[in-house]
């Protein structure tokens, strides 16, 4: 292996505990600790899982967790209503609802209820659209995270070819976005895509979120390219992979980040940031 290993845990504990120090200054000048309402509907393993990660980091950092839990069978109505209490609490600066969400429940509509200076995971229309017209408020975790990462390496992005593979809401939209507000020349390929191979070969960057185990192979890496593998699969030994085939990829890489390990522990702490910066702007 050639390429150097972006290590998201270390970038994630840098932050954190910048963040960790912003927060005790605050509480030093007697204001609340920041407070983060997450808020699981359902017993999905993976998001359990998430949610807990979630509500620890924050108890980690001194952010007051607010945990609430709806069962799996309530109607639209009941999570709005959920939603709407949330809003109206002053004591509460960000609010995050687990996605996916059980299938009788609209999750744009769920979304688009969060007040916008709430919504810590930067998915409303109207914090999309501030990032679209280059003036970032609440910015989506992962694509956030992905640009810390970038960051981290010390190379600039201006003018690079960065090509994203997947354009989901989530994820691969938003780092189209990021991207190009960050300089680069940004291509987001998708299900359509007629030759994802020579798309990835003239990138500079590659970011790739897909969800399948080695969709992207490591001889389309270009020598020297920087690769971000958003991918978190889980194979039938219990392991993670991501969605680059690492070992050739590194060969051909300068930069890249291992999975686990890589993106996973950035959107956590983007969340965290987002929070205090939620609560920031509303004490101001
Ligand atoms: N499900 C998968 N990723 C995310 C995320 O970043 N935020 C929320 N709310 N749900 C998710």
């Amino acid at each position: 292996m050639s390429a150097r290993l972006i290590d998201g845990k270390a970038v994630a504990q840098t932050i954190q505990v910048g963040l960790q120090a912003r927060i005790a200054e605050r509480a030093s000048r007697g204001l609340k600790a920041p407070a983060l309402a997450t808020v699981l509907v359902g017993e999905d393993p993976a998001s359990q899982i998430y949610v807990r990660n979630k509500r620890r980091t924050c108890e980690t950092l001194g952010i007051r967790s607010v945990p609430i839990h709806l069962d799996a069978g309530i109607d639209n109505a009941e999570l709005l209503a959920t939603i709407d209490r949330l809003n109206a609490d002053d004591s509460v600066d960000g609010i995050l609802v687990q996605l996916p969400l059980p299938r009788q429940l609209d999750a744009t509509t769920v979304i688009e209820r969060i007040r916008p200076d709430k919504d810590v995971d930067g998915f409303h229309p109207y914090n999309l659209g501030r990032l679209a017209q280059r003036l970032p408020t609440l910015r989506p975790c992962t694509p956030y995270g992905v640009i810390e990462l970038l960051r981290s390496t010390g190379e600039s992005f201006h003018g690079k070819r960065a090509v994203v593979v997947g354009a989901s809401n989530i994820v691969g939209r938003p780092m189209g976005l990021e991207l190009l507000l960050a300089g680069c020349t940004t291509t987001v390929c998708h299900r359509f895509t007629r030759d994802l191979a020579a798309e990835v070969a003239r990138a500079e960057i590659v970011v790739v979120a897909v969800g399948k185990p080695g969709l992207v192979r490591g001889e389309w890496i270009a020598p020297g390219a920087t690769v971000i593998d958003v991918g978190m699969n889980r194979n039938a030994d219990g392991s993670l992979s991501g969605d680059v085939e690492f070992a050739p990829a590194a060969e051909r890489a300068a930069w890249i980040t291992p999975v686990p390990g890589g993106v996973g522990p950035m959107t956590v702490t983007m969340l965290m940031s987002n929070t205090l910066k939620a609560a920031e702007s509303r004490a101001a």
